[in-house]
């Protein structure tokens, strides 16, 4: 069972972050926790991702739904239209539990379960190359959209809706829709053709909405254990309560990022060291950037994957402009570890690498980068995972989402709107209505 904790370590935060800051805001940072916390039910408010958890009930009819589809032999894949925090949890989800290379597992690995491909943007040799490729009849077609208009996501739909009808078959009775259970393009659409709907709960916003239908119907589709999902940000809904600043991995980390953020590191680089974990990097980035972004605050939220990065972002992070904190993502143990065979009779050189895993080597180069970027006196923070797994990963998504929400309150900006995505879009539908 899941009887390890994540833990995260600031040793090499304190030894090179002037840490006045962290101090003196503990106290307003945990007022914040349980301002955010007391408006959890405030319909008007947007802090209802954190009764999430506890929502058994839509966490059954989750299941149910996953159940029936993948009891039935009539779907193969699962088409998922959505953008930003409509798409991308549901990614990081997938893509760090069942690796990005899912579509590729044979069909008696993958049993019941479907193959899943994501349209996020309107580049149309995505679309054509996935409509083309995919079985369209053995797709499950699902929409994602809160506010249910959204361009980049009903454009291909309706692409989609024409490549169907070409094969006699009827594109809305193989859809389901996640928006608003009350108004909407597509909440219209389906009372009119009695398209099976889940709601977004309206005080759930797209960034945070990942433990919502919008997150865990493409994972549950993809075999994601739902239940374990549900353990792991339970445990972290309880660890996000704690008035412990040594317990709180949420409010620390939070009150780091807002340290170092007053001491001029604008940047904020998240590093894990797996390539599994890179849409969960991308999610991050997303909720990062659109909750904090505002009103010329935030430190800007970038990327990075270990080791791949080694052999290119580390240098400016090494050698660059003091300016970043760095917080790296460590997985203690990782699934399938291999072997590396002894051909030292080969090449002596190669007798270095025999008896070690790979995945072990993996976490020396992390230490060794951590230990070269101390020794510049660049501000590191380390998060380990025991392994990667349900349990953990929603464990720690549900944290980072508590933490942004922390930063955002200590920067004094409104974590939960997008007023900078809003504009875009609107002048987006006023240049298409005038062209
Ligand atoms: O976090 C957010 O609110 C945004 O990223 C939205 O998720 C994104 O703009 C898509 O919006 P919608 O779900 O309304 O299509």
């Amino acid at each position: 069972m899941n009887q390890q904790k994540i833990k995260i370590d600031f040793s090499h935060y304190f030894s090179n972050e002037i840490t006045t800051n962290f101090r003196s805001s503990q106290s307003n940072a945990f007022n914040l926790l349980s301002k955010l916390y007391s408006s959890k039910d405030d319909f008007q408010g947007m802090a209802g991702w954190l009764n999430l958890p506890h929502d058994l009930k839509m966490f059954d009819k989750v299941n149910d739904f996953v159940t029936k589809i993948t009891g039935e032999d009539k779907y193969e894949h699962l088409l998922v239209f959505g953008i930003g925090g409509s798409s991308l949890g549901a990614q990081a989800l997938i893509e760090s539990l069942q690796t990005p290379l899912w579509n590729r597992i044979s069909k008696s690995k993958r049993k019941q379960f479907l193959t899943i491909d994501f349209i996020d943007n309107l580049d149309p040799q995505i679309i054509r190359t996935i409509l083309t490729k995919l079985n369209l009849k053995k797709t499950l077609f699902l929409v994602i959209s809160k506010s249910g208009g959204t361009l980049e996501t009903i454009v291909p739909m309706l692409i989609a809706k024409e490549w169907v009808a070409e094969l006699d078959e009827n594109f809305y009775s193989n859809c389901v829709f996640i928006t608003s259970k009350e108004k909407g393009l597509l909440y219209d659409l389906s009372k009119k053709h009695s398209i099976p709907l889940f709601p977004i709960p309206e005080n759930v916003g797209g960034r945070y909405s990942v433990f919502s239908p919008v997150g865990l119907i493409p994972a549950g589709l993809a075999g994601v254990n739902l239940a374990e999902v549900r353990e792991g940000i339970l445990q972290a809904d309880s660890l996000c309560q704690l008035v412990d600043i040594k317990g709180n991995i949420a409010v620390s980390l939070a009150l780091a990022a807002f340290n170092s953020y007053l001491n001029n590191k604008n940047i904020f680089v998240l590093m894990p060291y797996s390539t599994c974990l890179k849409r969960f990097a991308d999610w991050f980035i997303q909720l990062w950037a659109e909750s904090l972004g505002k009103r010329g605050k935030g430190s800007t939220p970038i990327s990075a994957i270990g080791a791949t990065d080694q052999h290119s972002q580390i240098q400016m992070f090494n050698e660059g402009p003091n300016d970043k904190l760095i917080c790296f993502i460590k997985l203690n143990k990782h699934k399938r570890d291999i072997l590396i065979p002894d051909f030292s009779s080969e090449n002596p050189s190669f007798k270095q690498y025999s008896g070690h895993k790979v995945g072990q080597i993996l976490n020396v180069e992390l230490d060794a980068t951590r230990r070269a970027l101390t020794e510049n006196k660049r501000p590191t923070i380390l998060i380990t995972l025991p392994e990667l797994n349900e349990y953990y990963i929603s464990q720690l998504m549900y944290v980072l989402e508590v933490s942004t929400a922390i930063a955002g309150m200590l920067l004094d900006v409104n974590p939960f709107d997008q007023p900078g995505v809003e504009l875009a879009k609107r002048y987006t539908n006023d240049a298409l209505l005038r062209s």
